[in-house]
């Protein structure tokens, strides 16, 4: 058993600023996807232990907590912040250990979460009400107030990256958030806890269950001291979350994913382009809401792009996380199974080229050579729906209205591309595609943590990230005086 040389106990929960063993006294192995091996154990919260952490969320908003100045939200937070970027090499190595990312985008991940907590440390004071002009003898003011307990239900591809986005904006706001990891990957969530708890964030801020979706997530979601969700992750869970959600009246944030399209028009700069189309398919292995996994090319230059992405495919090298390649392994071996279904059934479709496992890549590892595939038709199953793998569909279009019925012809919409010199077309069509964000000439723009984001469809609902999901953590009321 590989040795995990962590700074906190992951057999507990943090639970009122202090770490408690689940009441159920049981626990769930970590496995390291890059071996097979269980590397540790986690705890295995349940219901007991949510009624607990939202206990404990609201004593913290009647407390210290809710008594907390903005100012003072935002000097904890900044601390965070400061704490992560002293800890990004450990956070990077337990995440990589946890998740089977190369180290290089773990490390991104840390990174990120520092860049969230700085952001929204540093926009703690700065969101304010309005006054409104309104009928002589009145004065009418807007608060913007936290919902109260913000309950948190986040999958395993980027544990850290959507703490920062869903947690530190909550926090930001002064809500209590009790956060619920994904069973695959809990560690960074539970050294988060730590990292708060050492930073000084009052008890009961944050409070961390580890747990299964069925048990934990599930109580968490039909809790009744719960007054706002967010969640992330497969529309099937979304659809429960939001169903749970309607019977305590609250409201819901859903990132539930995409079939992001990256639309590449004749006039493109491929040079610029081609890094961009295949990245954007293989980061973390595929396993990421907004990867481009449809690449539609202009059919003057489809087999001229087809080429140029297959090249890049074949010197893709996949292997251990901590091996640094280009590619890990998948999260667990029921991804690889879900995603080597599809390659297992590609309709019309052929492989254009893959990647290469490594040779000295452990064999109870989950690897999956990456696969482009050509020659699969807009509505087969290959371009529709979610794999979540490393696996990229290229199918050509004749213009540009064509090229926007195909990129709009998914349930999904969450993020697009449109590569072209063309300034009128790049306006036109980012104006025309259904869709949370689109990227003109560039796919992503680095992730930046100032950019609204969320979808529209079954990608979901709310937007995180940035400025706005201040508002959408946040309550307004309305408050008009009469004073003669
Ligand atoms: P999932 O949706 O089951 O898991 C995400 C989170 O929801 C985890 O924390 C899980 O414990 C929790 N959860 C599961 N069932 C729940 C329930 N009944 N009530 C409350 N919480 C619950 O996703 P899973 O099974 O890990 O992956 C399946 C597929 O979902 C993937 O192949 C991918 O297509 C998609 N997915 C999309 C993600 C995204 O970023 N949009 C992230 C993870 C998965
Ligand atoms: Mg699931």
């Amino acid at each position: 058993m590989t040795k995990l040389d962590l700074f906190f106990d992951p057999t507990k929960c943090f639970i009122g600023g202090r770490w408690v063993a689940p009441i159920g006294h049981e626990l769930l192995p970590v496995e390291n996807p890059s071996t097979g091996e269980t590397i540790g154990e986690i705890a295995r919260g349940q219901a007991a232990d949510i009624d607990a952490a939202v206990a404990a969320a609201r004593e913290a908003l009647a407390g210290a907590w809710g008594k907390t100045p903005a100012f003072e939200r935002g000097r904890i937070l900044t601390r965070m912040s400061q704490a992560v970027l002293a800890r990004v090499d450990d956070l990077a190595r337990i995440e990589a250990m946890d998740v089977g990312k190369p180290l290089k985008q773990a490390r991104a991940d840390a990174v990120a979460l520092a860049r969230y907590l700085e952001f929204y440390g540093g926009a703690c004071d700065k969101i304010m009400g309005e006054t409104i002009p309104y009928l002589d003898g009145y004065t009418v003011y807007t608060l913007r107030e936290p919902h109260g307990v913000t309950g948190h239900i986040i999958p395993w591809n980027y544990p850290m990256q959507i703490i920062g986005r869903s947690v530190t904006a909550a926090l930001a706001m002064g809500n209590a958030a009790v956060l619920k990891p994904a069973e695959e990957a809990c560690l960074t969530a539970i050294a988060f806890a730590k990292i708060a708890e050492e930073a000084g964030l009052p008890a009961g801020a944050l409070n961390v269950v580890p747990g299964l979706g069925e048990e934990a997530g599930a109580a968490l979601t039909a809790h009744p001291g719960v007054n706002h969700i967010s969640f992330t992750g497969s529309l099937a869970v979304g659809e429960l979350i939001q169903r749970a959600a309607a019977k305590n009246v609250i409201p819901v944030t859903l990132e539930l994913g995409g079939k992001s399209p990256q639309l590449v028009f004749e006039d493109a700069d491929l040079d610029r382009a081609l890094p961009f189309l295949v990245n954007a398919g293989i980061q973390n292995a595929g396993q990421t809401c907004s990867a481009s996994s449809r690449i539609l090319v202009q059919r003057s230059i489809h087999d001229q792009v087809l080429e140029r992405m297959a090249e890049r495919y074949r010197a893709l090298r996949v292997g251990p996380a901590i091996d640094d390649l280009d590619v890990g392994p998948l999260v667990s071996g029921r991804q690889q199974e879900i995603v080597g279904g599809f390659l297992g059934d590609l309709g019309g479709g052929e492989i254009a080229a893959r990647g290469e496992v490594v040779s000295g890549a452990p064999g109870g590892g989950h690897y999956l050579a990456p696969a482009l595939v050509s020659g699969v038709r807009p509505d087969d199953r290959l371009a529709q729906d979610e794999i979540f793998g490393p696996v990229q569909v290229v199918i050509p279009f004749d213009d540009e209205a064509e090229a926007v019925a195909i990129a709009n012809g998914t349930e999904f919409g969450l993020v697009a591309g449109v590569w072209s010199r063309d300034g009128g077309r790049t306006m036109r069509v980012a104006k025309a595609i259904r869709t949370g964000q689109v990227f003109l000439n560039n796919y992503g723009a680095g992730g930046g943590v100032e950019l609204p984001f969320g979808g529209v469809g079954k990608s979901g609902h709310g937007r995180e990230k940035g400025f706005e999901a201040l508002y959408g953590f946040s309550v307004l009321k309305t408050v008009a005086a009469w004073h003669g």
